[in-house]
């Protein structure tokens, strides 16, 4: 991913004192202060570290996964030795783990890290769980390169095609997974126009997905989350492709509030939708879309908007009548029925169980590699 014109990263960790300096700072692009600012914002410590992915400072299902394991490198990095060592690491574990329900790349990473230290004698553990972290944020940047590659057979030039939240790099380690097909195609000549739904209420669209794109070069309009039925209706909209924060093991999605509604849409117009995510996003404990946790967020960001005032300065304005009560899921599930194919780093795959199954049963699956 470029920003202005150089290479990054959504997320990464360093030493301050070298790697035997003891603490661990988890570095990340500040998502709350995008469009208008952009700041790198430093956690010191594995506390920090989740309440950013809390607050939403690092967002994005793969983001939020490797946030959460460079968190608990962190927490190894901190730990008292003794008989406090293992309480320590069990209580980051936990306190990551309940940042946010939905999506499944943090469990699947903090797993990962864990497993990787367990086992290693005390003074080793914080150098391996580190090592895994950045071995995860590695392999992410790799799987979501290959979603690219996979989706670009889908694209022709000048097509249009819908986006909905923000799922490009700036909500994975690098290239994203719903955008990745999109610079892919931007990179082989077969350059299209992306629709951005603004998303309500976080604005990932609008502030995020419209921000990374024009970084990228990439064309791209913002339209309100109401305006693609009409757009589907009149023909604009050739291709819908979104992220996915768990997909189940009979391949329903969920995503960002408002994708389902979109789904719908689309199979109504004879639009194919397809989801874009990595394998470290499915989570086969899930026999199917109901049994995904959504997570409700905090009503006031329904109730207020935060943006940058004509003299420059970021401000948050209500805009409910005083009193006015809101929900706030901030997911809902695609059921696979309405989806066109997964795409994955493995290759477009069925969106049911048994292509799921076949797929990740197969890890000889052929993988694009250019
Ligand atoms: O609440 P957010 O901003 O974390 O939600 C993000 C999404 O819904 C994305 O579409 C999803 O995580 C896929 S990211 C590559």
């Amino acid at each position: 991913m470029k920003v202005q014109g150089k290479q990054m990263r959504t997320v990464w960790a360093e030493a301050p004192g070298g790697a035997d300096g003891g603490g661990l700072t988890v570095r990340m692009i500040d998502q709350q202060l995008l469009p208008h600012e952009f700041k790198i914002a430093d956690m010191a410590t594995h506390r920090h570290t989740a309440d950013a992915i809390r607050r939403m400072t690092i967002r994005g299902a793969p983001a939020i996964g490797a946030a959460g394991a460079y968190g608990l490198a962190q927490a190894f990095a901190e730990a008292p030795g003794g008989e406090q060592n293992a309480p320590y690491i069990d209580a980051a574990y936990e306190l990551l783990r309940q940042t946010r329900p939905t999506a499944y790349d943090l469990f699947y990473n903090l797993d990962r890290v864990r497993a990787a230290a367990a086992g290693s004698p005390e003074q080793d553990r914080a150098a391996r769980a580190l090592a895994e972290a950045d071995r995860l944020a590695d392999e992410s940047a790799d799987r979501c390169r290959r979603i690219g590659l996979s989706g670009l057979p889908l694209f022709e030039a000048g097509m249009h095609v819908m986006t909905h939240c923000n799922a490009g790099w700036l909500a994975t380690v690098d290239w994203g997974t719903a955008l990745s097909p999109i610079y892919q195609a931007h990179r082989h000549g077969k350059a299209p126009v992306v629709l951005a739904d603004e998303t309500r209420p976080r604005l990932q669209g609008a502030n995020l997905t419209a921000w990374e794109l024009a970084q990228e070069g990439v064309e791209c309009e913002i339209i309100a989350d109401n305006a693609s039925g009409l757009l589907m209706r009149r023909g604009e909209i050739q291709m819908v492709i979104t992220g996915a924060d768990r997909v189940a093991a009979n391949g329903d999605a969920a995503n960002k509030i408002g994708t389902y509604e979109k789904a719908v849409l689309a199979r109504e117009h004879n639009i194919p939708f397809y989801v874009a995510a990595p394998f470290s996003t499915f989570d086969l404990n899930c026999p199917d879309g109901d049994s995904i946790p959504i997570e409700e967020r905090d009503p006031d960001e329904v109730l207020y908007a935060q943006g940058k005032t004509d003299d420059g300065r970021i401000e948050r304005v209500r805009l409910a009548p005083e009193g006015a009560r809101a929900r706030n899921p901030a997911f809902d599930v695609t059921p696979a029925a309405l989806l066109a194919g997964l795409i994955t780093e493995h290759g477009i795959i069925e969106p049911n169980a048994e292509a799921i199954a076949r797929a990740f049963a197969s890890e000889a699956a052929p993988a694009p590699t250019n």
